[in-house]
């Protein structure tokens, strides 16, 4: 059986203080012991969200890293910084990433095979556009991230990833994926780790939906038997991401 695992994905929101703040806030609402809850949040907020939530069940990710050691990449965030800070997560390749830093299926396979080094759990997006799913190359689309994503991946190391399936409409626009929809595209990234690797690797993996999720429709997709938790934008920064954790209640 997998633990589900639910994050939110803080984006550019939430200065220092207000991060105290909002993890004092949700600190006694998402306690859920059959869910790892994860809070990634903005560089700045790290280290106080993780201060706040200190004997708590959340654990404090970051939304992005760089792949390189050290060195002269002014404004980046390093693998080993997040190692040693005690992060244990790191979203990559999330679409807004994708198209606003110029982040490609190649950096985040780079990124992707930094974080396993550093023993961070890389949170791996995908996602279609509307013009692809209109188009009918949804699968063939998601197939090709996910096999360049995972390009020197073993499968050891696979089993610990966590991959989001995040439909970029679906991404801030309230319109969410239906729940044929999630699943489909869900249990299609499994067969993909199964034909990379083996079935054991497939049923190890967590697949997560993202996309609007909120307290009313987390229920039915993660009910579904090849999603395993979600990816959480704008409902992660209010009380009702307590109700998405504690989904099962
Ligand atoms: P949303 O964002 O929940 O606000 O749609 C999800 C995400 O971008 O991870």
């Amino acid at each position: 059986m997998r633990k589900k695992i639910i994050a939110g994905n803080w984006k550019m929101n939430m200065t220092p203080t207000e991060a105290v703040n909002l993890v004092n806030t949700l600190k006694p609402l998402v306690n859920n012991e059959d869910v790892d809850v994860v809070f990634c949040v903005p560089a700045i907020d790290i280290i106080p969200a993780m201060e706040a939530a200190k004997g708590t069940n959340i654990h404090i990710g970051a939304e992005n890293m760089y792949f390189e050691e050290s060195g002269a990449y002014t404004g980046e965030i390093s693998p080993k910084m997040l190692e040693d800070a005690g992060v244990k997560y790191v979203v990559i390749g999330h679409s807004e990433r994708r198209e606003y830093f110029a982040e490609t299926d190649e950096t985040v396979n780079k990124k992707v095979l930094k974080a396993l080094e550093h023993g961070i759990t890389p949170i791996i997006c995908c996602g279609e556009s509307l013009t692809q799913r209109e188009q009918g190359i949804t699968i063939d689309w998601i197939r090709q991230q996910i096999k360049i994503a995972f390009l020197n991946v073993t499968a050891d190391q696979a089993k610990t990833t966590v991959i989001a399936y995040e439909p970029i409409w679906a991404i801030g626009t309230g319109k969410t994926a239906t729940t044929e929809q999630a699943e489909e595209v869900c249990a299609a990234i499994r067969a993909c780790i199964g034909e990379i690797y083996d079935e054991a690797t497939a049923d190890a993996i967590r697949i997560q939906y993202g996309g609007s999720v909120n307290a009313g429709n987390a229920a039915e997709l993660f009910a579904q038997p090849d999603i395993d938790g979600g990816l959480v934008g704008g409902a992660s920064l209010k009380p009702d991401f307590g109700k998405i954790v504690c989904y099962n209640k």
